[in-house]
Protein backbone atom coordinates (compact mmCIF):
# COMPACT_ATOMS: atom_id res chain seq x y z
CA UNK A 1 0.00 0.00 0.00
CA UNK A 2 2.18 3.32 -1.10
CA UNK A 3 -0.14 6.13 0.50
CA UNK A 4 0.82 9.34 1.01
CA UNK A 5 -0.63 11.33 3.61
CA UNK A 6 -1.56 14.83 3.81
CA UNK A 7 1.10 17.13 5.52
CA UNK A 8 -1.66 18.04 8.39
CA UNK A 9 -1.45 14.76 9.67
CA UNK A 10 1.84 13.67 9.90
CA UNK A 11 2.84 16.06 13.32
CA UNK A 12 0.32 14.52 15.27
CA UNK A 13 1.55 11.39 14.89
CA UNK A 14 4.65 12.10 15.21
CA UNK A 15 4.19 14.16 18.52
CA UNK A 16 2.83 10.80 19.11
CA UNK A 17 5.85 8.90 18.22
CA UNK A 18 7.87 11.50 20.34
CA UNK A 19 5.90 10.93 23.11
CA UNK A 20 5.92 6.97 23.13
CA UNK A 21 10.31 7.17 22.63
CA UNK A 22 10.80 9.22 25.65
CA UNK A 23 8.84 6.43 27.31
CA UNK A 24 6.05 8.34 28.33
CA UNK A 25 3.09 5.25 27.39
CA UNK A 26 4.09 3.79 30.95
CA UNK A 27 2.38 7.49 32.35
CA UNK A 28 -0.17 8.67 29.25
CA UNK A 29 -2.46 6.23 27.15
CA UNK A 30 -1.50 7.10 23.88
CA UNK A 31 -4.36 6.02 20.76
CA UNK A 32 -3.34 3.27 19.09
CA UNK A 33 -5.47 0.62 16.37
CA UNK A 34 -6.29 -2.74 18.12
CA UNK A 35 -7.02 -5.94 15.71
CA UNK A 36 -9.24 -8.45 17.61
CA UNK A 37 -11.16 -11.07 16.22
CA UNK A 38 -11.64 -14.79 16.34
CA UNK A 39 -8.65 -17.11 15.80
CA UNK A 40 -7.64 -17.53 11.94
CA UNK A 41 -10.58 -14.41 11.16
CA UNK A 42 -7.69 -12.71 9.16
CA UNK A 43 -6.41 -9.95 11.63
CA UNK A 44 -2.59 -10.57 10.64
CA UNK A 45 -3.82 -10.33 7.03
CA UNK A 46 -5.50 -7.51 7.57
CA UNK A 47 -2.50 -5.82 8.97
CA UNK A 48 -0.01 -7.40 6.74
CA UNK A 49 -1.77 -6.18 3.92
CA UNK A 50 -2.66 -2.31 5.37
CA UNK A 51 1.70 -2.23 6.52
CA UNK A 52 3.18 -3.82 3.89
CA UNK A 53 4.50 -6.34 6.23
CA UNK A 54 4.70 -9.81 6.25
CA UNK A 55 3.67 -11.45 9.50
CA UNK A 56 3.40 -14.32 10.55
CA UNK A 57 0.02 -15.46 9.92
CA UNK A 58 -2.31 -19.06 8.85
CA UNK A 59 -4.25 -21.50 10.72
CA UNK A 60 -4.22 -22.11 13.89
CA UNK A 61 -2.67 -19.65 16.94
CA UNK A 62 -0.09 -17.89 15.13
CA UNK A 63 0.15 -14.63 16.82
CA UNK A 64 0.93 -15.26 20.61
CA UNK A 65 1.93 -12.30 21.92
CA UNK A 66 0.44 -8.50 21.30
CA UNK A 67 2.40 -7.14 18.56
CA UNK A 68 2.80 -3.45 18.24
CA UNK A 69 3.43 -2.23 14.79
CA UNK A 70 4.81 1.26 14.10
CA UNK A 71 4.85 2.62 10.79
CA UNK A 72 6.58 5.50 10.10
CA UNK A 73 6.51 7.23 6.49
CA UNK A 74 9.92 7.98 5.48
CA UNK A 75 10.90 10.01 2.30
CA UNK A 76 14.54 9.89 0.96
CA UNK A 77 17.41 8.40 2.82
CA UNK A 78 16.78 4.58 3.81
CA UNK A 79 14.54 2.35 1.81
CA UNK A 80 13.74 0.00 4.48
CA UNK A 81 14.66 -0.54 7.81
CA UNK A 82 12.81 -2.27 11.12
CA UNK A 83 13.89 -2.11 14.72
CA UNK A 84 12.17 -5.23 16.87
CA UNK A 85 12.03 -4.45 20.87
CA UNK A 86 11.57 -6.93 23.09
CA UNK A 87 10.66 -6.96 26.79
CA UNK A 88 12.28 -8.95 29.78
CA UNK A 89 15.80 -8.59 27.94
CA UNK A 90 18.73 -6.97 29.08
CA UNK A 91 19.31 -3.47 27.46
CA UNK A 92 21.82 -4.68 24.97
CA UNK A 93 19.50 -8.19 23.64
CA UNK A 94 16.85 -6.20 23.68
CA UNK A 95 17.05 -4.44 20.21
CA UNK A 96 17.94 -6.00 16.92
CA UNK A 97 17.85 -3.83 14.24
CA UNK A 98 17.32 -5.25 10.13
CA UNK A 99 16.81 -3.78 6.65
CA UNK A 100 15.26 -6.71 5.15
CA UNK A 101 11.62 -7.07 5.19
CA UNK A 102 11.37 -10.86 4.51
CA UNK A 103 13.07 -11.59 8.00
CA UNK A 104 10.29 -10.08 10.13
CA UNK A 105 8.04 -13.36 10.33
CA UNK A 106 11.24 -15.10 11.69
CA UNK A 107 12.07 -12.15 14.15
CA UNK A 108 8.76 -12.02 15.29
CA UNK A 109 8.64 -15.53 15.48
CA UNK A 110 11.70 -15.89 17.61
CA UNK A 111 10.70 -13.11 19.92
CA UNK A 112 7.17 -15.00 20.94
CA UNK A 113 9.12 -18.41 21.34
CA UNK A 114 11.47 -16.42 23.91
CA UNK A 115 8.67 -15.07 25.56
CA UNK A 116 5.87 -17.24 25.11
CA UNK A 117 7.64 -20.46 24.66
CA UNK A 118 7.38 -22.77 21.29
CA UNK A 119 4.60 -24.20 21.21
CA UNK A 120 0.86 -23.07 21.66
CA UNK A 121 0.69 -20.42 24.15
CA UNK A 122 0.22 -16.96 24.67
CA UNK A 123 1.76 -14.35 26.50
CA UNK A 124 1.21 -10.38 27.35
CA UNK A 125 4.27 -9.04 27.02
CA UNK A 126 4.57 -6.71 23.95
CA UNK A 127 6.88 -7.47 21.35
CA UNK A 128 7.29 -3.87 19.08
CA UNK A 129 8.33 -3.66 15.33
CA UNK A 130 9.01 -0.08 13.95
CA UNK A 131 9.29 0.07 10.30
CA UNK A 132 10.79 3.24 8.93
CA UNK A 133 9.96 3.21 4.75
CA UNK A 134 8.62 5.22 2.09
CA UNK A 135 6.27 2.82 1.18
CA UNK A 136 4.28 2.35 4.57
CA UNK A 137 1.48 4.63 5.95
CA UNK A 138 2.04 6.18 9.02
CA UNK A 139 0.37 4.13 11.59
CA UNK A 140 0.50 2.26 14.86
CA UNK A 141 -1.07 -1.33 14.98
CA UNK A 142 -1.26 -4.03 17.54
CA UNK A 143 -1.75 -7.44 16.17
CA UNK A 144 -3.49 -9.95 19.06
CA UNK A 145 -4.24 -13.17 19.39
CA UNK A 146 -7.15 -14.21 18.27
CA UNK A 147 -10.32 -15.31 20.32
CA UNK A 148 -10.28 -19.30 21.32
CA UNK A 149 -12.79 -21.00 23.43
CA UNK A 150 -11.57 -24.74 23.31
CA UNK A 151 -7.59 -25.28 24.16
CA UNK A 152 -6.22 -27.32 22.01
CA UNK A 153 -3.72 -29.74 23.21
CA UNK A 154 -0.81 -27.73 25.69
CA UNK A 155 -2.46 -24.79 26.11
CA UNK A 156 -4.09 -24.30 29.69
CA UNK A 157 -7.80 -25.32 30.65
CA UNK A 158 -8.27 -21.30 31.00
CA UNK A 159 -6.67 -20.33 27.63
CA UNK A 160 -10.37 -18.66 26.32
CA UNK A 161 -10.33 -16.63 29.79
CA UNK A 162 -6.35 -15.29 29.14
CA UNK A 163 -7.11 -14.52 25.82
CA UNK A 164 -10.46 -12.42 26.81
CA UNK A 165 -7.98 -10.73 29.66
CA UNK A 166 -5.34 -10.16 27.27
CA UNK A 167 -7.68 -8.74 24.96
CA UNK A 168 -9.89 -6.20 27.29
CA UNK A 169 -6.46 -5.07 28.87
CA UNK A 170 -5.93 -3.16 25.22
CA UNK A 171 -9.55 -2.48 24.41
CA UNK A 172 -10.69 -1.11 27.39
CA UNK A 173 -8.31 1.89 26.95
CA UNK A 174 -10.61 4.85 25.84
CA UNK A 175 -7.84 5.90 23.31
CA UNK A 176 -8.18 2.84 20.99
CA UNK A 177 -10.04 2.40 17.66
CA UNK A 178 -11.00 -1.26 17.99
CA UNK A 179 -10.70 -2.68 14.74
CA UNK A 180 -13.03 -6.01 14.40
CA UNK A 181 -12.31 -8.62 12.31
CA UNK A 182 -14.66 -10.71 11.06
CA UNK A 183 -14.72 -13.06 8.69
CA UNK A 184 -17.86 -12.84 6.17
CA UNK A 185 -18.76 -16.48 6.26
CA UNK A 186 -19.70 -16.61 9.67
CA UNK A 187 -22.78 -15.44 12.00
CA UNK A 188 -21.52 -11.76 12.26
CA UNK A 189 -24.49 -11.42 14.66
CA UNK A 190 -22.87 -13.93 17.46
CA UNK A 191 -19.50 -12.79 17.11
CA UNK A 192 -17.58 -12.41 20.60
CA UNK A 193 -15.26 -9.71 19.38
CA UNK A 194 -17.87 -7.44 17.78
CA UNK A 195 -19.96 -7.92 21.61
CA UNK A 196 -16.41 -7.33 23.50
CA UNK A 197 -16.19 -3.90 21.18
CA UNK A 198 -19.70 -3.05 22.03
CA UNK A 199 -19.11 -3.71 25.56
CA UNK A 200 -16.34 -1.27 26.29
CA UNK A 201 -17.54 1.32 23.78
CA UNK A 202 -21.18 0.76 23.70
CA UNK A 203 -21.73 4.66 21.94
CA UNK A 204 -19.02 2.85 18.90
CA UNK A 205 -17.47 5.62 18.86
CA UNK A 206 -14.14 4.19 18.44
CA UNK A 207 -15.02 0.73 17.07
CA UNK A 208 -14.70 -0.42 13.79
CA UNK A 209 -15.64 -3.55 11.44
CA UNK A 210 -13.74 -5.30 9.07
CA UNK A 211 -15.08 -8.10 6.76
CA UNK A 212 -12.75 -10.74 5.59
CA UNK A 213 -12.53 -13.06 3.39
CA UNK A 214 -15.65 -12.48 1.08
CA UNK A 215 -14.27 -14.81 -1.48
CA UNK A 216 -14.83 -17.77 0.79
CA UNK A 217 -18.94 -16.47 1.23
CA UNK A 218 -21.69 -18.77 0.74
CA UNK A 219 -23.45 -18.74 -2.17
CA UNK A 220 -26.95 -17.28 -1.56
CA UNK A 221 -26.03 -15.15 1.54
CA UNK A 222 -24.25 -12.39 -0.53
CA UNK A 223 -27.33 -9.83 -0.56
CA UNK A 224 -27.46 -10.59 3.40
CA UNK A 225 -23.87 -9.54 3.90
CA UNK A 226 -24.43 -6.46 1.62
CA UNK A 227 -26.75 -5.07 3.68
CA UNK A 228 -24.49 -5.75 7.06
CA UNK A 229 -21.69 -3.89 5.18
CA UNK A 230 -24.01 -0.98 4.74
CA UNK A 231 -24.82 -0.69 8.10
CA UNK A 232 -28.47 -1.61 7.66
CA UNK A 233 -28.06 -5.17 9.97
CA UNK A 234 -26.18 -4.28 12.82
CA UNK A 235 -25.47 -0.84 12.79
CA UNK A 236 -22.40 0.54 14.04
CA UNK A 237 -21.50 4.58 14.20
CA UNK A 238 -18.42 4.02 12.41
CA UNK A 239 -19.42 1.10 9.84
CA UNK A 240 -17.82 -1.31 7.78
CA UNK A 241 -15.33 -1.86 5.51
CA UNK A 242 -14.99 -5.30 3.44
CA UNK A 243 -11.49 -6.17 2.54
CA UNK A 244 -9.82 -9.46 0.43
CA UNK A 245 -6.90 -10.53 1.53
CA UNK A 246 -4.33 -13.64 0.72
CA UNK A 247 -6.02 -16.89 1.10
CA UNK A 248 -3.33 -19.73 2.19
CA UNK A 249 -3.06 -20.94 -1.41
CA UNK A 250 -1.87 -17.38 -2.97
CA UNK A 251 0.57 -17.13 0.25
CA UNK A 252 2.29 -20.52 -1.08
CA UNK A 253 2.40 -19.24 -4.71
CA UNK A 254 3.82 -16.29 -3.63
CA UNK A 255 1.51 -13.76 -4.93
CA UNK A 256 3.44 -10.44 -3.83
CA UNK A 257 1.23 -8.36 -1.84
CA UNK A 258 1.21 -5.53 -4.54
CA UNK A 259 -0.47 -8.42 -6.75
CA UNK A 260 -3.09 -8.90 -3.92
CA UNK A 261 -3.78 -5.28 -3.92
CA UNK A 262 -4.74 -5.70 -7.83
CA UNK A 263 -6.42 -8.62 -7.29
CA UNK A 264 -8.49 -7.47 -4.49
CA UNK A 265 -9.31 -4.47 -6.74
CA UNK A 266 -10.24 -6.47 -9.60
CA UNK A 267 -12.29 -8.96 -7.31
CA UNK A 268 -14.94 -5.96 -6.30
CA UNK A 269 -14.63 -4.83 -9.30
CA UNK A 270 -15.91 -7.87 -11.15
CA UNK A 271 -18.42 -9.04 -8.20
CA UNK A 272 -21.77 -9.25 -9.04
CA UNK A 273 -23.38 -7.74 -5.74
CA UNK A 274 -20.03 -6.16 -4.09
CA UNK A 275 -19.37 -3.67 -6.49
CA UNK A 276 -21.13 -0.52 -5.60
CA UNK A 277 -18.75 -0.77 -1.90
CA UNK A 278 -16.26 0.48 -4.16
CA UNK A 279 -17.96 3.34 -4.94
CA UNK A 280 -19.26 3.83 -1.03
CA UNK A 281 -15.83 3.55 0.18
CA UNK A 282 -16.72 0.49 2.07
CA UNK A 283 -14.14 -1.92 0.27
CA UNK A 284 -11.01 -2.69 -0.03
CA UNK A 285 -7.20 -2.59 1.90
CA UNK A 286 -6.67 1.06 0.17
CA UNK A 287 -9.77 2.69 1.52
CA UNK A 288 -9.80 0.90 5.21
CA UNK A 289 -5.99 2.34 4.98
CA UNK A 290 -7.07 5.90 4.87
CA UNK A 291 -10.38 5.92 7.02
CA UNK A 292 -7.94 4.39 9.82
CA UNK A 293 -5.19 7.22 9.56
CA UNK A 294 -8.11 10.01 9.09
CA UNK A 295 -9.90 7.97 12.87
CA UNK A 296 -6.33 8.24 14.04
CA UNK A 297 -5.86 12.14 13.75
CA UNK A 298 -8.97 12.95 14.79
CA UNK A 299 -8.59 10.26 18.14
CA UNK A 300 -5.31 12.06 18.89
CA UNK A 301 -7.23 15.22 18.91
CA UNK A 302 -9.68 14.53 20.32
CA UNK A 303 -7.25 12.97 23.23
CA UNK A 304 -4.65 16.08 23.42
CA UNK A 305 -6.20 17.75 26.30
CA UNK A 306 -6.61 14.94 27.95
CA UNK A 307 -2.60 14.42 27.57
CA UNK A 308 -2.38 17.96 27.96
CA UNK A 309 -3.89 17.56 32.14
CA UNK A 310 -1.67 14.86 32.61
CA UNK A 311 1.89 16.24 30.99
CA UNK A 312 0.16 19.35 33.55
CA UNK A 313 0.22 16.85 36.32
CA UNK A 314 3.63 15.85 35.86
CA UNK A 315 5.15 19.12 35.31
CA UNK A 316 3.69 20.37 38.77
CA UNK A 317 5.37 17.11 40.48
CA UNK A 318 8.74 17.68 38.73
CA UNK A 319 8.15 21.51 39.79
CA UNK A 320 7.82 20.08 43.60
CA UNK A 321 10.96 18.28 43.08
CA UNK A 322 12.22 21.82 41.58
CA UNK A 323 11.69 23.52 44.45
CA UNK A 324 14.00 21.58 46.65
CA UNK A 325 16.72 23.40 44.81
CA UNK A 326 15.08 26.73 44.92
CA UNK A 327 17.73 27.85 47.04
CA UNK A 328 20.55 28.15 44.57
CA UNK A 329 23.98 27.73 45.12
CA UNK A 330 26.10 28.87 48.32
CA UNK A 331 27.75 31.72 47.74
CA UNK A 332 31.43 30.61 47.97
CA UNK A 333 33.19 29.15 44.53
CA UNK A 334 33.66 25.80 46.16
CA UNK A 335 30.28 25.20 47.95
CA UNK A 336 28.43 26.47 44.33
CA UNK A 337 31.00 23.62 42.27
CA UNK A 338 30.04 20.81 44.30
CA UNK A 339 26.35 22.18 44.20
CA UNK A 340 26.47 22.21 40.59
CA UNK A 341 28.17 18.49 39.93
CA UNK A 342 25.37 17.55 42.42
CA UNK A 343 22.12 19.16 40.57
CA UNK A 344 24.37 17.36 37.27
CA UNK A 345 24.59 14.38 38.47
CA UNK A 346 20.94 14.04 38.79
CA UNK A 347 20.09 15.48 35.76
CA UNK A 348 22.17 12.91 33.84
CA UNK A 349 20.57 10.14 36.16
CA UNK A 350 17.47 11.03 34.86
CA UNK A 351 17.91 11.33 30.97
CA UNK A 352 20.00 8.14 31.65
CA UNK A 353 16.96 6.69 33.00
CA UNK A 354 14.81 8.25 30.42
CA UNK A 355 16.33 7.36 27.78
CA UNK A 356 16.06 3.54 29.58
CA UNK A 357 12.27 3.90 29.05
CA UNK A 358 12.49 3.91 32.55
CA UNK A 359 10.10 6.60 34.12
CA UNK A 360 10.45 6.02 37.53
CA UNK A 361 11.95 8.93 39.00
CA UNK A 362 13.14 7.30 42.45
CA UNK A 363 12.89 9.84 45.33
CA UNK A 364 15.94 11.20 45.90
P1 LIG B 1 -5.63 -14.43 12.40
O1 LIG B 1 -5.48 -15.70 13.17
O2 LIG B 1 -6.92 -13.75 12.69
O3 LIG B 1 -4.46 -13.53 12.53
O4 LIG B 1 -5.77 -14.88 10.87
P2 LIG B 1 -4.64 -14.95 9.75
O5 LIG B 1 -4.37 -13.61 9.20
O6 LIG B 1 -3.49 -15.73 10.30
O7 LIG B 1 -5.41 -15.73 8.59
C1 LIG B 1 -5.89 -17.04 8.74
C2 LIG B 1 -5.97 -17.72 7.35
O8 LIG B 1 -6.98 -17.08 6.56
C3 LIG B 1 -4.68 -17.58 6.56
O9 LIG B 1 -4.41 -18.80 5.94
C4 LIG B 1 -4.99 -16.52 5.51
O10 LIG B 1 -4.27 -16.72 4.33
C5 LIG B 1 -6.49 -16.70 5.29
N1 LIG B 1 -7.15 -15.47 4.85
C6 LIG B 1 -7.12 -14.24 5.44
N2 LIG B 1 -7.87 -13.34 4.74
C7 LIG B 1 -8.38 -14.01 3.69
C8 LIG B 1 -9.25 -13.63 2.59
O11 LIG B 1 -9.70 -12.47 2.44
N3 LIG B 1 -9.57 -14.61 1.72
C9 LIG B 1 -9.11 -15.90 1.84
N4 LIG B 1 -9.47 -16.80 0.94
N5 LIG B 1 -8.32 -16.29 2.85
C10 LIG B 1 -7.94 -15.36 3.76
NA1 LIG C 1 -4.26 -17.65 12.74
MG1 LIG D 1 -2.81 -13.61 13.83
Amino acid sequence: VHHHLEESIRPYIDLIDTLRSVGIQKDLALPTIVVIGDQSSGKSSVLEALSGIALPRGSGIVTRCPLELRLRNVTGGVSWKAVLKRPRLSYEEKMIEFGDPSLVEKHVEEAQNELAGKGVKICDDLITLEVRSADVCDLTLIDLPGIARVPVQGQPQDIGNQIQRLIMKFIEKPETINMVVVPCNTDIATTEALKMAQEVDPEGVRTLAILTKPDLIDRGTEKNILAVVQNKVIPLRKGYVMVKCRGQQQIDEKVSLVEATQIERDFFQNHDFFRPLLDENKATIKCLAIKLTQDLVSHIKKSLPKLDEQIKKQLWDVRNELKKCEAGPPQDLKGAKQFLIKILIRFNDKIKSLSLGEMIIKEN
